[in-house]
């Protein structure tokens, strides 16, 4: 089978509604989570991406149930010290991030080996930065040189420890949020603010946790050895996956879209923000609170007089998964954005501040790169008319749907390598652009 796709025309105008995939921070937390809890839990609109199924498989090695019905998935959770963990169980967490990192946490109790793996992007990230903090709470953990494999035996005797994250990374954070949980004591956490999903869901499951705010930091205390029992929770949809429709539709002629039923977490909307300060004007509708989270439709149209940026470095960690998406539209606006401190770009599914820029130039763009640090000079009028094929993305997903958008609103002929890097985060996204009028051959 062939694993590119070709788009040789613009998109359409379109006045539609959508809905994009299952978030996806939000799905494996809630089964990491239903896996340390008290029965069972009955989880909605789960994503099934690959990310997600690789989180479910690894907790059935693990010893807890999972089935699967026509509207949720019931996960038979059997509490803290739950996991049934034989020696030198390997788990793959292909390339999920969120996984491999999260579920260190859970394993800082296991009685055996556990061995993590993962596809090649992911045994090419950096793993020390959950290894180093994890330690001190107690377990065996060894890596390659701070990659995986990362081979993690637990303790009984474990201690609370002290921990200050700088990154603004969410996946440390959350990490250390779960070992707290199996922790006696109180865990002190001093996190630079990202996502708080995992805050969140644990103070809807009455896990003791207090979070102040402070300047740029959350002061975020776990007191651990709390049970709790199974939920139930309906996964809202991923603003990430939703960011690449916000985008085409500003990018397109003529275009209006309501997209519903998304996740407007204020840790997740820099994306929003971002490039409503470029002229779009994205607005949120019907605003409701689920469990604690946000959920809105957003409705979005198309902008004729999209303007630079100079992107404030405190919407980063918001907008970190979006920024790739981000420099497309500042490819098209009037003057010269500039974006500051991305590094943490570098460290994703690939180096993707890297990549984008490659990409940028790629479409005659000027692109300056000091460092972290980037200039994108505008160009309102970009019309592409040549051929454009994209294939050494270490075939990231954000990087394809990105290169999709690029194409359907710029013009040329492309052919984009590695569509199945779509399943990672966002197997729909062929279908969703269906709706829109675009048959993906
Ligand atoms: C995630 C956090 C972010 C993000 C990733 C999902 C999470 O990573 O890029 O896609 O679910 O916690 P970092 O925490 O490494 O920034």
């Amino acid at each position: 089978m062939k694993n590119y796709i070709q788009i040789k025309q613009k998109i359409n105008s379109y006045n539609k509604s959508i809905l994009v995939s299952s978030d996806k921070s939000i799905s494996i937390r809630s089964i990491l989570l239903a896996s340390q809890a008290i029965g069972v839990s009955k989880i909605f609109n789960l994503l099934e991406s690959e990310d997600v199924i690789n989180t479910l498989r690894s907790i059935k090695k693990l010893g807890i149930k999972y089935k699967k019905y026509n509207k949720f998935y019931k996960i038979y959770g059997l509490g803290l010290k739950g996991f049934n963990t034989k020696n030198k169980l390997v788990l793959n967490a292909g390339n999920s991030g969120t996984f491999a990192r999260l579920i260190l946490g859970l394993l800082i109790n296991s009685d055996n080996y556990i061995k993590i793996v993962g596809d090649r992007s992911l045994s090419k990230r950096d793993f020390s930065r959950v290894v180093q903090p994890l330690k001190k709470f107690g377990p065996i953990i060894s890596s390659n040189n701070g990659r995986l494999p990362v081979n993690i035996k637990g303790t009984e005797f474990l201690r609370p420890i002290n921990y200050v994250e700088e990154r603004g990374s969410a996946q440390c954070k959350s990490t250390i949020m779960l070992a707290a949980l199996k922790t006696p004591g109180m865990t002190k956490i001093k996190a630079k603010k990202s996502r708080n999903h995992s805050e969140i869901f644990f103070k809807n499951l009455n896990i003791p946790i207090k979070v102040k705010s402070e300047g740029k930091y959350d002061k975020i205390d776990v007191f651990g050895e709390s049970n709790y029992k199974g939920f139930n929770y309906r996964i809202p949809g991923d603003i990430s996956s939703c960011s690449f429709f916000l985008v085409l539709t500003i990018l397109n002629k003529n275009s209006k879209l309501l997209i519903r039923n998304v996740n407007v977490n204020d840790t997740r909307t820099g994306v929003i923000k971002i490039l409503n300060k470029m002229n779009a004007k994205i607005k949120f509708k019907n605003v409701r609170n689920y469990k604690g989270e946000l959920i809105a439709d957003i409705d979005v149209k198309s902008c004729k007089d999209l303007k630079a940026i100079n992107c404030p470095e405190y919407l980063n960690s918001s907008a970190i998964d979006e920024f790739v998406t981000i420099f497309l539209v500042a490819a098209k606006s009037k003057g010269i954005s500039t974006f500051k401190n991305l590094g943490e770009l570098e460290k994703k599914e690939s180096p993707r501040l890297t990549v984008a820029v490659n990409f940028l130039k790629k479409i005659g763009i000027k692109v300056l790169r000091k460092k972290n640090n980037l200039k994108i000079y505008g160009k309102p009028d970009l019309e592409l008319k040549g051929n454009y094929i994209i294939k050494n993305f270490r075939k990231d997903h954000r990087i394809f749907m990105m290169s999709c958008v690029a194409a359907l609103t710029l013009g040329g002929n492309w052919k984009l390598f590695d569509k199945d890097s779509i399943n990672s985060s966002f197997p729909d996204f062929f279908n969703v652009l269906k709706k829109l009028g675009v048959n993906i051959s």
